[in-house]
C-alpha cells in the first residue's frame, strides 16, 4: 500500500519569530496550541497542525509527515522500507501525542531527507478560521508537495517508488556538468504522486546532502494567491518567481523565499490526476510568468 498524501511537514530554524509572521499572516494558517511551548503550530483544515516550526541549533526540514491507511500499513511500509537496508526508529509516546497520531516512524531517504510515516491523526472538530485565506486545498489531496534534493536521481526514484509506493508523474530534464569529454549531460528531475494531487514530491539531483527546495500549498480561489502577492509586497517577503503557469500539475502559483532560505509555492488550480496516467517529460517549466527575481539558498 502507498503512501497517501503528504500529511505534516516539521522545520527546525533558528528564527521561529520570523517564522510566525511567516506561516501565520503570510501563508495565512492558523496558529494553535501544542505540546512544545518552544514551537509554533499551524493548521490549514481539520488535520492536526500540518507545519510545525520549532527551535534547533541549525535550520533544516526536521520531518516531511507522510500518512498511511493504517496500523498494518505502517508495519508493511516500515518493513518494506527496513529491507531496503535503511534504519527504521518508531516515534515514542510524547512524539506522537506531539504530533496528534496514533502511531509513527522515521527514517532518512536515500539522500538524508527526514520522512515519518504515520496513521491516525486525531482531527479538530473546531473550525479551522484563517481571516487571510479562504480555504486550502487538502483531504485526500493532502498539506500539499515538497520538492527536495537528492545528490543522485536514481536510487532516491526506485526508494520513492519501489519502498513507499509512488508513482512517477512526469520527469523535466536539467542540463548537468557536462561529461569528461564535453559531451552534453543531463539530470533528471522526478515528480512523484500518491493521490490525485499531481505531485506529492519531487526529487531534484544536486550535489551535497539532501534538503529541501521548497513547499507548496494550494489555495481554493484565484483571490487566495492574488491576496497572498499582496500580502508578500505589504510584509516585504522575497518573492522569488512571479505568477506563472506551471506546465505539469497546471498550477497558477508564485514562489517565496522563506525564512530559512527555502522557498515556499502558493498555488491554486492544480491538476488533479484520476487512476494512472501515463508518464511524460516536460520541456518547460511554466506555460508563462514564474519569473526568477530572487534566488533561494540551497
Ligand atoms: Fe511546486
Amino acid at each position: 500500500m502507498p503512501v497517501r498524501s503528504l500529511g505534516y511537514l516539521r522545520v527546525g530554524t533558528e528564527d521561529v519569530e520570523a517564522w510566525r509572521q511567516f506561516a501565520g499572516e503570510f501563508l495565512g494558517m492558523m496558529a494553535v496550541e501544542g505540546d512544545d511551548p518552544e514551537s509554533l503550530y499551524y493548521r490549514m483544515d481539520d488535520f492536526p497542525a500540518r507545519l510545525v516550526i520549532s527551535p534547533a541549533a541549525q535550520a533544516g526540514v526536521g520531518a516531511i509527515g507522510f500518512e498511511v491507511l493504517g496500523g498494518e500499513e505502517l508495519d508493511e511500509m516500515a518493513t518494506t522500507v527496513e529491507d531496503t537496508g535503511t534504519k527504521v526508529t518508531p516515534l515514542d509516546a510524547v512524539e506522537c501525542k506531539d504530533r496528534r497520531v496514533t502511531a509513527a516512524v522515521r527514517f532518512d531517504d536515500p539522500a538524508g531527507n527526514a520522512l515519518e510515516l504515520f496513521y491516525g491523526p486525531a482531527l479538530s472538530h473546531k473550525p479551522v478560521v484563517m481571516p487571510n485565506v479562504n480555504a486550502f486545498v487538502t483531504g485526500r489531496q493532502g498539506m500539499g508537495h515538497v520538492v527536495v534534493t537528492v545528490p543522485e536521481g536514481q536510487p532516491a526514484y526506485e526508494f520513492y517508488t519501489k519502498a513507499l509506493g509512488f508513482k512517477g508523474r512526469n520527469t523535466l530534464r536539467l542540463p548537468a556538468a557536462p561529461g569528461p569529454d564535453g559531451s552534453p549531460r543531463f539530470e533528471t528531475l522526478w515528480f512523484l504522486g500518491c493521490n490525485p494531487r499531481h505531485h506529492t514530491i519531487g526529487i531534484l539531483p544536486m550535489a551535497g546532502p539532501g534538503r529541501l527546495v521548497h513547499f507548496m500549498v494550494e489555495g481554493a480561489t484565484i483571490d487566495d494567491v492574488g491576496q497572498a502577492w499582496d500580502r508578500a509586497e505589504r510584509l516585504e517577503v522575497p518573492v522569488m518567481q512571479t505568477l506563472g503557469r506551471h506546465t505539469n500539475d497546471r498550477m497558477v502559483s508564485f514562489y517565496v523565499i522563506s525564512p530559512d532560505g527555502f522557498a515556499v509555492e502558493f498555488g491554486f488550480d492544480g491538476l488533479q490526476v484520476e487512476g494512472d496516467e501515463p508518464v511524460y517529460e516536460i520541456t518547460e517549466g511554466a506555460f508563462w510568468g514564474h519569473k526568477f527575481v530572487n534566488f533561494p539558498k540551497l
